[in-house]
């Protein structure tokens, strides 16, 4: 986990330098939040499909839920420990939704990553059987988001 972190920092200072004609220092913490951001749309992207079959707005197909199911498969098997860095968080800026409290013991962080790849690995095995089957292994996937953005996402007044 240090280890990527380390890799992932000297890659952001490597790219930095390359493009060293302008002296301007990104800040390496906006990448995180950038990419963390990034990462959770793509996952809400790949979602889309098996939302909408879930609400009978797209007819239950199995190839196309074996596909999405797949692709979200593989972004939460990812190594996420480079975009969880503690401190990339909203007290730090506030383009990021992201609760301070999210990096306190008792939220159980790794615990939820953890919990959002091994749901994700059930539903890639359920996908494709039928609809009620995909939909079970849905809703526990949503139910890790869930979990995570309750207490720990920001949400904007209305
Ligand atoms: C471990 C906690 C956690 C889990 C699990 C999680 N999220 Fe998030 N999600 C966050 C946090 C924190 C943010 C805010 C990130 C930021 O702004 O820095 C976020 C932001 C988002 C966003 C907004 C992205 C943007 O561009 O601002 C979407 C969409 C999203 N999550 C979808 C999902 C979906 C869908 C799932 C489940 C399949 C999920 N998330 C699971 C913590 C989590």
């Amino acid at each position: 986990m240090r280890a990527f972190k380390t890799i992932a920092l000297c890659a952001i200072l490597a790219s930095l330098s390359l493009g060293a004609a302008q002296a301007q220092a990104v800040d390496p913490k906006l990448v995180v939040i950038d990419a963390r951001q990034s990462f959770m749309s793509l996952i809400a992207f790949y979602s889309a499909p098996l939302g909408a079959m879930d609400k009978g707005s797209m007819p239950y197909d199995a190839a196309t839920a074996s596909a999405a199911a797949n692709y979200i498969a593989a972004l939460t098997s990812l190594d996420q420990s480079g975009l969880w860095v503690e401190g990339t968080d909203r007290a730090y800026d506030e383009s990021s939704l992201a609760l301070p409290a999210l990096w306190e013991p008792a939220a159980d962080l790794n615990g939820k990553i953890a919990a959002l790849r091994d749901t994700s690995l059930a539903l890639q095995a359920a996908a494709g059987t039928d609809l009620a089957t995909m939909q079970a292994a849905l809703a526990n996937l949503n139910g890790t988001c869930k979990a995570c953005h309750g207490d720990y996402k920001f949400k904007p007044p209305k």
